[in-house]
């Protein structure tokens, strides 16, 4: 069947780049090191693995197939594989909702991120005290127009990309930055374990701590493993309708789950080690790589200042690709006969830039602070949404969509790109996990999470 819009990515690389770049962002970057600082290194590590691999993966697998089998967006792809039960559009909408919120902290962070590439490039940074870097962070994130004109700055270079297509765009653009983000990322392991009093850091990250890995960690493991793999919101149902159509499904989703992982762990790797060397704090939350690396690069001389550029500019990259799979899953969407690509992200682009906006307020001490959503404010009511609730439960609808109401025979077809390629006793091993494996293992992380609060 042809895509919606009849664009599709051209090649087997491009879509791997694309989907790739999709996986591999802020997620990898900003979040996994200071959540798995957070819930006791190795241990969390490991458990992460699980459901990397045996849930995450075959999710992607599993939106790979409903996307490509149809050719559609993700709210008319399920009605689309089952039109006697069309409510299941909503499980496509929810994940197009989840999408749309994401995008918008995604954008405050990286509008975040933008600027301390800035910063660094023109040297403010550098001129910072050590002791200040928490109370600059603070100031600029809770002020009123900077973050919003660093929003507006990344946002459009993200419209730009989607307003280009899918090939001319998206594919083009993930297929320049991936490749450059691979070499920055190992330049800056290689700083980072080679300063002196790295080995801690590396403990620190690879030593399992079990007292520190609780309920509350298990749950955000699960939530990490789906936000890295950018699965249970229909990203990948979009991606998967612009997979070539000879592309082995199964193979694919392997390779971007593995780069995906490894781009975290060397995150890890590039982040503790030299956190641990400059005698800084590992638990840093959130603001670790905003208040804490700036002193690492400051403590190594004009050298930490190269380095300090390249890795804002590493994020700021890693964050562009997965913006772009974002917006363009809503582009995507909104897009049809009356409406053009273009008007779409620009309208998209122009809503979501409003929900940023409100959100980049609302944080720390900003001049929001004070609004509420059930005891939050909205940029933590965002990220609680969209990191621990709604994905899982769109990720269990999905799975159960896929292994309990379409069709095996599509699922089988579509996997061996009719028949052309073996897929072997891998097929039957990944059906079990899809049908039972992922999830139950879904609902008991996500009752036990919403259980224990
Ligand atoms: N996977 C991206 C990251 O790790 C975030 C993302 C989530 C992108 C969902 C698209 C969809 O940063």
């Amino acid at each position: 069947m042809a895509t919606k819009t009849g664009e599709g990515f051209s090649s087997s690389f491009g879509a791997i780049m694309a989907a790739a770049g999709s996986a591999v962002g802020l997620g990898n970057i900003w979040r996994f090191p200071y959540i798995c600082g957070r819930y006791g290194g190795g241990a969390f590590l490991m458990v992460y693995i699980c459901f990397v691999f045996f849930i995450g993966m075959i999710l992607m697998m599993s939106e790979f197939v409903i996307g490509r089998r149809t050719g559609e967006d993700p709210v008319k792809a399920y009605p689309k594989l089952k039109p006697e039960r069309p409510a299941w559009r909503f499980v496509g909408l929810i994940g197009l909702i989840t999408c749309f919120l994401i995008l918008s902290i995604y954008l405050v962070i990286s509008g975040w991120t933008l600027n301390y590439f800035y910063e660094s490039a023109v040297g403010t940074l550098a001129s910072i005290q050590d002791s200040d870097f928490g109370v600059h962070f603070n100031e600029f994130a809770s002020s009123v127009w900077r973050p919003v004109l660093f929003i507006a700055v990344f946002l459009a270079l993200t419209a730009l990309v989607v307003i280009g297509g899918v090939e001319k765009g998206v594919e083009r653009v993930s297929k320049l930055l991936m490749p450059i983000l691979v070499v920055l990322i190992f330049l800056l392991c290689i700083r980072s374990v080679t300063l002196k009093g790295a080995s801690a850091g590396l403990t620190y990250l690879f030593h399992p701590d079990f007292s520190k890995l609780t309920g509350e960690g298990i749950l955000a493991a699960l939530g990490q493993a789906l936000f890295s793999l950018s699965v249970g919101m229909g990203v990948m149902i979009v991606y998967g309708s612009y997979l070539p159509k000879d592309e082995n499904i199964l193979k694919t989703s392997i390779w971007i789950t593995v780069c995906d992982f490894l781009i975290a762990v060397l995150a890890g790797v590039a982040i503790f080690p030299a956190v641990f060397a400059c005698g800084q704090d590992p638990t840093g939350g959130p603001g670790l790589v905003y208040q804490v690396l700036p002193v690492v690069f400051n403590s190594m001389g004009t050298i930490g200042r190269v380095f300090s550029i390249i890795f804002f500019l590493l994020l700021t990259l890693a964050a562009l690709t997965s913006a772009i799979s974002l917006l363009e899953a809503l582009t995507q969407w909104l897009s049809g006969e009356k409406l053009k690509r273009t008007m779409s992200a620009i309208i998209m682009s122009l809503i979501v830039f409003v929900l940023a906006a409100a959100a980049s307020f609302s944080f720390g001490d900003g001049i929001w602070s004070g609004f509420k959503i059930s005891g939050l404010q909205i940029f933590d009511f965002l990220d609680k949404a969209t990191g621990t609730i709604l994905p899982p439960v769109c990720a269990l609808l999905t799975i159960i969509f896929f292994g309990w109401v379409m069709n095996k025979e599509d699922i089988v077809d579509e996997l061996s790109n009719h028949g052309t390629i073996k897929v072997g006793y891998f097929k039957v091993f990944y059906y079990f996990l899809a049908r039972f494996v992922a999830p139950v293992a879904l609902l008991v992380v996500l009752v036990a999470g919403i259980i224990n609060g």
